[in-house]
């Protein structure tokens, strides 16, 4: 007898289909629980420019009220999202950042800034001499060019610290391994004491083509000494997730690279109803490393088991 149509439609349009979207597009449902006004419409681009422009007008086109957006790259997804601006239709830009002014709002972590906490944890724990391989994330999305200009710029500060190559990646563990891979054919001989993966899997796929190459070519383990030390950057929790590679010493350090799709959808909501909210929303964050990541393991078990019950 009653009218089940929700009140707001929002339209939550991601770049990539992955763990670290997984567990957000499950807080931003976890959030909608708590507001009856709210329908979700999620499409996931796979990584494509062109698909995610589509999914974009496509979800204007169904009439949506807001528009959630994380952008694949920097100028591509731009168009789209000023056209659902100019129909008059809020956006949220999250996590990655667009060319465009034409946004109501921006959620996200320092990229620049987890690059440079990254440097200076690097640079401490090869006491400030020693070789790095950086293994970038997709090229012309902005958490890559920010967390690279960081980086770098930190280990300048460092004369004995040399990046000895820079290998362009797209975020995913299969690239990471093959552009890793190829390096290590023409490079056996290159001394390398850290890797240092823009995302965990990339870290990961990093590490498994060094220890394929060790396993081929077992004397090398002399002239790198075995294999180098990995960090990456995400700190998920769960299974797989960088807090684990961590306290399994898998990967030296990750970062926690904040989802918070509760805080997203909260900031949403203001926005359709019309509350104060601010234009600019700056994640914190932390580093994992092996002396906190039993004790990251613990509480993120715990939450995920509350938010498990909750679901
Ligand atoms: C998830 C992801 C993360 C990475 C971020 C960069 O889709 O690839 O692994 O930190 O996006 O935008």
């Amino acid at each position: 007898c009653h009218n089940s149509e929700k009140k707001y439609r929002i339209g939550v349009s991601q770049c990539s289909n992955d763990i670290w979207r997984d567990k957000q597009n499950s807080e931003l449902r976890m959030g909608a629980y708590l507001n009856d006004d709210i329908h979700l419409l999620f499409a996931t681009a796979d990584d494509s420019d062109e698909r995610q422009v589509q999914q974009i007008d496509s979800l204007v086109a169904e009439g949506i009220d807001l528009l959630i957006v994380a952008p694949n790259q920097v100028g591509t997804i731009s168009p789209a999202i000023d056209r659902a601006y100019d129909k008059g239709i809020p956006v949220i830009v999250f996590e990655r950042k667009t060319d465009s002014k034409k946004y109501t709002a921006y959620m996200g972590a320092d990229n620049y800034e987890m690059g440079r906490l990254m440097g200076e944890y690097v640079a401490s724990r090869l006491n400030h001499r020693g070789n790095i391989v950086e293994v970038m994330g997709l090229k012309g999305s902005s958490p890559a060019i920010e967390r690279h200009n960081g980086f770098n710029a930190t280990l300048k500060k460092y004369p004995d610290i040399r990046v000895v190559a820079t290998l362009q990646g797209d975020w995913t563990e299969p690239t990471a391994y093959n552009i890793t891979r190829q390096w290590l054919m023409k490079n056996a001989e290159q001394q390398v004491d850290l890797v240092f993966g823009m995302n965990d899997r990339t870290a990961m796929g990093a590490r498994k083509a060094f220890l394929e190459n060790l396993k081929e070519s077992p004397s090398l383990g002399g002239v790198r000494g075995g294999i180098p030390l990995f960090c990456g950057i995400d700190g998920l929790p769960g299974e797989g997730g960088g807090i684990q590679l961590v306290r399994d010493s898998l990967l030296d350090a990750s970062y926690i690279y904040p989802t918070h799709g509760d805080q997203l959808l909260k900031l949403a909501v203001d926005i359709l109803e019309g509350k104060p909210y601010e234009k600019e929303t700056s994640l914190m964050s932390a580093i994992v490393t092996h002396d906190n990541a039993r004790v990251l393991q613990l509480e993120s078990d715990e939450v995920m088991r509350q938010s498990q019950n909750v679901e």
